[in-house]
């Protein structure tokens, strides 16, 4: 949303602003002519009102975003507003009548010196300080904005901030009475030698340093990761109760015994590939193939997926993308079971209960084993055969990094494909965002539905032309046609179908080209469709409710300095837990306050979207397992707690989940095994 974007650019902007205006101000009195004393004071007075103009500009966007959530302005309004609005105000009331006063004193382009009380009115500290405090104030939201971004907002570090704010105020209203004093009694702009200013200068800034250092090196620290631990949280496994009351994560499986009606193999192993460039490239396949194998099974099969890792050093697993298994069957490592090793194999086995596209991934260090090509797809057929001929495919979008930058895919790598399907054939093409942020797909030459998202079906979905499809990372949408007598095009970008370009051309016979890529409506699963029964209604009443706050911030992640992610303030191990019972219905509400979209996938279940924005879903149910959360919306979802287990709950950027952006989901009585650390094989993300 552009007013989280105006309020966050408003916020530096106002610190590099008032800051030019204190050292303008502040430097006037030293003027050597009228002349001099006169340009200082008018170039001091139009900065002012440009920093003047930005905090207006900030006072807007907060009241703008209030509206919205007051979790997009707590802090704003507890701290940054009122830092900002005192000395505004003294600067409006003292600061400008007074430098106007001083400026008509002097007189424009003088070359004679300033009169000896004009100078001692222009470094008064009574028009300087607010000038300075706005300047301190500004500085203040600007690290509260980069370091701080807590949620929900703890009543002590209001008062850490605001303590801040007045000590560094107090020591500069001494230091500027001092100068004053000095600089009234001998007339000197200031005491002491060049060697005496500098050390006093560079003692400031060590201090400053020394206690940055500080911060720094023990931030580091208590943000390492220890060798060993329990990713379902330590405090959980002790809540009450006796072990013996505990059950296993590692015994919530599927079905153990019982003939499998679908078995496959897939064995993980490091495969070398041609890239279109040319380029060879190593990556982690299952099966040597990219994608790995398609896995099509029937509605209410047992499926069993035997997992051998041949030689992928760091171990592998399987996890089944918005299969809602059992918990034992999710494979996550360090949660589920443990990493295969090389040389090592793993069975997983559940029931294909839902129909639906779907797709599996290691979830081993996940963002990198994903990017380097350890995904497949998914899909559940529904039971019976199709009514019509139908050519049904997937189109997984992936991106490849290699030395020469990365190359796009859309099924296969990076070039024009040919599909061909008669005309009259009923389409289904399920497209999997197997990428790490939001994909538009556009397809052109057919009116289209989207008949799934998440694997789930839309209630009575509408034609579609040139709508651009958002597809969140992780997520999948299933698109319907009836396939016209000319040719149907899928691109990721707008304009012209180009032999080298990363498109899709399915024809009746092989020839002719689907019309041009134009810009069109995009599509939103708010209010597409008809509505239909659903799990919840206005009227449910929840028996949890968690809100998960999104935001952006720089700090430590497992001892490493960086630009992270949070949830609540937080990243993991310090992530929340969400607990809940067998049975609960659970309401999450999502804020995204950050700069970047987050598509949060919970695993085990699927979530019904209530509303986004505060505009209720009116269209089809939307049920998803993988749901994106924009800069500055706020959704409110809702599922039933029954998987029991504990389940990651976490950004399906990849990226993001690897800087801790992962939260769970556990319910009361269950444990897991498991560990994670550098003493142990498993790494999740
Ligand atoms: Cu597709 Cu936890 O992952
Ligand atoms: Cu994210």
């Amino acid at each position: 949303m552009v007013w989280l974007f105006v309020q966050f650019a408003s916020t530096i902007l106002l610190a590099v602003f008032s800051g030019i205006a204190a050292l303008c101000a502040s430097r006037t009195y030293l003027a050597p002519t009228k002349g001099k004393l006169y340009s200082r004071l008018r170039l001091s007075l139009v900065w002012m009102g440009i920093s003047g103009l930005v905090f207006l500009v900030k006072v807007t966007a907060v009241v703008v975003l209030a509206a919205s959530d007051e979790v997009f302005v707590e802090d704003k309004v507890t701290m940054q507003l009122p830092m900002l609005a005192f000395p505004a105000a003294a600067i409006v009331l003292f600061s400008i009548p007074a430098a106007r006063k001083i400026r008509a004193a002097a007189a424009k382009a003088s070359k004679e010196p300033p009169a000896a009380q004009d100078r001692l009115a222009a470094a008064s500290t009574g028009w300087l300080f607010p000038v300075q405090v706005l300047f301190i104030g500004s500085l203040l939201s600007v690290i509260q904005q980069f370091f701080i971004a807590q949620w929900p907002l703890k009543i002590g570090t209001v008062l850490a901030v605001w303590l801040v704010y007045a000590i560094v105020d107090y020591l500069l209203w001494i230091r500027q009475k001092s100068r004053y004093r000095r600089f009234s009694e001998a007339g000197l702009p200031d005491t002491g030698t060049l060697a005496v200013r500098l050390s006093r200068k560079g003692g400031v800034l060590l201090t400053v340093v020394l206690i940055a250092a500080v911060w720094f090196a023990l931030g580091a620290q208590a943000s390492r990761v220890p060798e060993r631990m329990s990713m379902a949280g330590h405090e959980h496994a002790h809540t009450g109760g006796t072990a013996s009351q505990f059950v296993s994560v590692a015994d919530l499986t599927g079905p153990q015994t019982g003939k499998a009606d679908q078995s496959f193999i897939l064995e993980a192993k490091k495969t070398m590939i041609t890239l279109p460039s040319g380029e060879r490239k190593e990556a982690w396949t299952y099966n040597g193939q990219i994608p790995g194998p398609e896995l099509r099974v029937k509605q209410g099969d047992l499926v069993e997926v035997t997992l051998i890792n041949k030689d992928v050093d760091a171990g592998v697993t399987i996890h089944w993308h918005g299969v809602d298994v059992p918990n034992a069957e999710d494979g996550v490592a360090g949660m589920t079971q443990d990493a295969v090793m090389p040389q090592q194999q793993h069975v997983y086995r559940f029931i294909a209960e839902q129909a639906g596209t779907y797709w599996y991934h290691s979830h081993q260090q996940s963002s990198k084993q994903v990017r380097m090509g350890l995904y497949g797809i998914f899909i559940v057929e529904p039971d019976g055969a199709p009514p019509q001929k139908t050519a049904d495919m997937a189109v997984v979008l992936h991106k490849w990094q290699t030395e020469s930058g990365t190359s796009v895919t859309l099924g296969e790598l990076n070039r024009l494909q040919h599909k061909t399907a008669e005309p009259g054939t009923f389409v289904r093409l399920r497209f999997v965002n197997a990428e790490n942020i939001l994909a538009p797909i556009y397809i052109s030459g057919v009116p289209f539905q989207v008949a799934a998202i998440d694997g789930t079906d839309i209630h009575e979905p509408e034609d579609l032309t040139n709508a651009r499809l958002d597809l969140a990372a992780g997520g999948r949408y299933d698109v319907t046609f009836v396939m016209p007598d000319t040719a149907v095009g899928i691109s990721r970008q707008i304009g012209p179908f180009v032999q080298d370009g990363n498109v899709l051309v399915i024809s009746p016979s092989n020839e002719g080209m689907p019309p041009d890529i134009i810009k069109g409506p995009v599509f939103d699963p708010v209010s597409y469709g008809t509505p239909a029964k659903t799990k919840f209604g206005p009227d449910t009443r929840y028996d949890r409710n968690y809100k998960l706050v999104f935001d952006n911030r720089l700090g430590f992640y497992n001892g490493k300095f960086t630009f992270v992610q949070t949830i609540n303030g937080h990243v993991f191990p310090d992530a929340p837990m969400f607990t809940v019972r067998e049975g609960d219905l659970v309401k999450m509400t999502f804020v995204n306050r950050g700069f970047e979209d987050h598509p949060m996938h919970l695993h085990g279940h699927h979530i019904q979207v209530l509303s986004r924005n505060g505009k209720v879903v009116a269209g089809s149910p939307w049920i998803a397992d993988t749901l994106n959360a924009a800069p500055g919306e706020t959704y409110e979802v809702a599922f039933v707690a029954d998987n029991p287990g504990i389940w990651m709950d976490h950004c399906h950027n990849l990226d993001h989940a690897a800087v801790g952006m992962s939260a769970h989901l556990a319910y009361e009585g269950v444990y897991s095994p498991f560990e994670i650390g550098s003493a142990t094989v498993n790494l999740p993300e």
